[in-house]
């Protein structure tokens, strides 16, 4: 109620902070927003039907104005409120009630931008970009663009995004790119198996990613790291690293768990993944990389795995193929070097290992110990196919390729955790 008496007492302040403010940035509200607005005092309406894309226009451009007064949070209540894209601002909550759904008009290219120090939370509203109809064109091969992101983050930093919920994404669900300081905690993304490209989370070029607590349906790779793709990320230079993944559930026939690259040409480093599970899925932690794509793959730490019905426990790939163009250079050649797996159970595997490095450059420094693989009934006689990798095992069962049979200690994990966002998720309702 406080927050409420706030708001109204407050309503024409923001417009004097902005002058006050403009273009202060302060630290990451460790608390609420001190301004409240619900999208029906915009003259939203949430039948479903009704279009209110100008309805949320209006609310983040007003208050974008309290961005230097304690920001603000716009609440959809209960409903379903039909829109296209539109941007979020900084200092700035959109708070999903529960029963609320967000529904992406069927527009072209749906997305939501933000900038900085936004929060998408709620108590698991809803978040549906009604993609059957892209993913219909893209089958048919109607389109001449690409199918948009359900929620794009771009140049932005302390961002959290919880308890929401993101369903039928035309594409990738959650794509944070150029982005700092990121919390992504309690999210639901449910996509049909089938649908083409839905990943769920694609952190790309960005640093201090953190994705907890989130399960995940898609059909495509459940998280995939990315950084940029052939001479263009070459170029860019903009690796994605501090990657932290934990308590992840995920279920994807065709895909992998967590997919590193195969855009990774601005390099990929840091990346720590641990107590997760995956539920019928193609692989664990795949790393895409090919001739052409340069950068690096290094430093990924991964403990705690445990996977039900695989078909390739490890899978490396060394000539991952789509290029954007023929400029590619076919020297630029990626480094992988680096890679620590620990304690990794799954049963029901079809083939333990499909290990594939680039010829003249290997992917070296790879290490797994205490790994236990059950295999299904119709499970390959050839567990283990190595190619141009290199490494160390220990307690590895069954027994690894010679490529990786080195006898190793168990393999690091960094004792140190990162520090990404705050500490206390803050717990705001409105
Ligand atoms: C969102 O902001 C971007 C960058 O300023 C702009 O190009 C785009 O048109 C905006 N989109 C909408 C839907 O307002
Ligand atoms: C959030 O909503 C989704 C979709 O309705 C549901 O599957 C999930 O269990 C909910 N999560 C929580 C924590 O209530
Ligand atoms: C998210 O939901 C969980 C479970 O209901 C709750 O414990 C937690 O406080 C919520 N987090 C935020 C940031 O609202
Ligand atoms: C790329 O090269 C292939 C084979 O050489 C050729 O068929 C194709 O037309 C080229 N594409 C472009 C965009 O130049
Ligand atoms: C084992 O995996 C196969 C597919 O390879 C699947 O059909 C079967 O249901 C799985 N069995 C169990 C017990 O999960
Ligand atoms: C092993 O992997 C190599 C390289 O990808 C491939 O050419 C070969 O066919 C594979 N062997 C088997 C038996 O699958
Ligand atoms: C992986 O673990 C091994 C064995 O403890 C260690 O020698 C290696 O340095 C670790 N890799 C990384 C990238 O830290
Ligand atoms: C990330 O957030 C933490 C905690 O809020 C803060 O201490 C740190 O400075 C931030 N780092 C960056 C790179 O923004």
């Amino acid at each position: 109620m406080a927050t409420r008496r706030m708001m109204h007492a407050a309503a024409a302040v923001c417009a004097v902070a902005l002058v006050l403010f403009a273009g202060h940035i302060g630290a990451l509200p460790a608390g609420c927003r001190k301004h409240v607005k619900k999208v029906t005092d915009y003259g939203a309406v949430g039948d479903g039907k009704t279009s209110n894309t100008a309805a949320f226009a209006k609310a983040v451009a007003e208050l974008s104005n309290c961005a230097g007064d304690g920001g603000a949070a716009l609440v959809v209540p209960a409903g379903k409120w039909l829109t296209g894209p539109f941007n979020l601002t900084s200092h700035f909550t959109l708070f999903l009630d529960h029963g609320a759904e967000i529904l992406a008009s069927q527009t072209p290219k749906w997305r939501m931008f933000t900038d900085k120090y936004k929060l998408v939370n709620g108590k698991n509203g809803t978040i549906n970009g009604q993609g059957q109809v892209w993913w219909d064109k893209f089958h048919a091969k109607e389109l001449t663009y690409a199918r948009g992101y359900l929620l794009e983050l771009l140049y932005s930093d302390s961002i959290i995004i919880s308890n929401v919920t993101f369903v039928d994404s035309p594409s990738w669900n959650l794509h944070p790119t150029y982005c700092t300081n990121v919390t992504i905690s309690g999210v639901t993304i449910l996509a049909p198996v089938n649908s083409p490209n839905t990943d769920g989370i694609d952190p790309d070029s960005s640093s201090h990613v953190k994705i907890e607590d989130c399960y995940i349906v898609s059909g495509d790779d459940c998280i995939a790291v990315k950084s940029g793709w052939d001479q263009y990320g070459i170029k860019f230079n903009m690796p994605s690293q501090h990657i932290v993944i934990k308590r992840l559930t995920c279920i994807s026939p065709t895909s992998a768990m967590i997919a590193l690259g195969s855009e990774m040409s601005g390099g990929i480093q840091d990346v720590r993944a641990e107590d997760s599970v995956a539920i019928n899925t193609e692989s664990g932690v795949r790393i895409k990389s090919g001739v052409g794509r340069g950068g690096f793959v290094k430093d990924v730490f991964v403990r705690g795995l445990s996977l039900h019905t695989m078909k390739w426990v490890f899978w490396m790939t060394g000539n991952y193929g789509q290029h954007p163009d023929n400029s590619s250079d076919r020297r630029a050649l990626p480094d992988v070097t680096g890679i620590n797996y620990s304690n990794v159970f799954a049963e029901n595997v079809t083939m333990a290992g499909r290990m594939e490095g680039i010829p003249n450059d290997p992917y070296t420094g790879i290490c797994m110990s205490n790994v236990m693989v059950h295999l299904a009934p119709d499970a390959k006689k050839l567990q283990w196919n190595c190619t141009d990798v290199k490494g160390v095992s220990s307690n590895v069962s069954p027994k690894p390729c010679p490529e990786l049979g080195a006898a190793g200690k168990p393999c690091a994990f960094p004792e140190e955790e990162l520090v990404i966002g705050p500490s206390i998720l803050p717990q705001c309702s409105y």
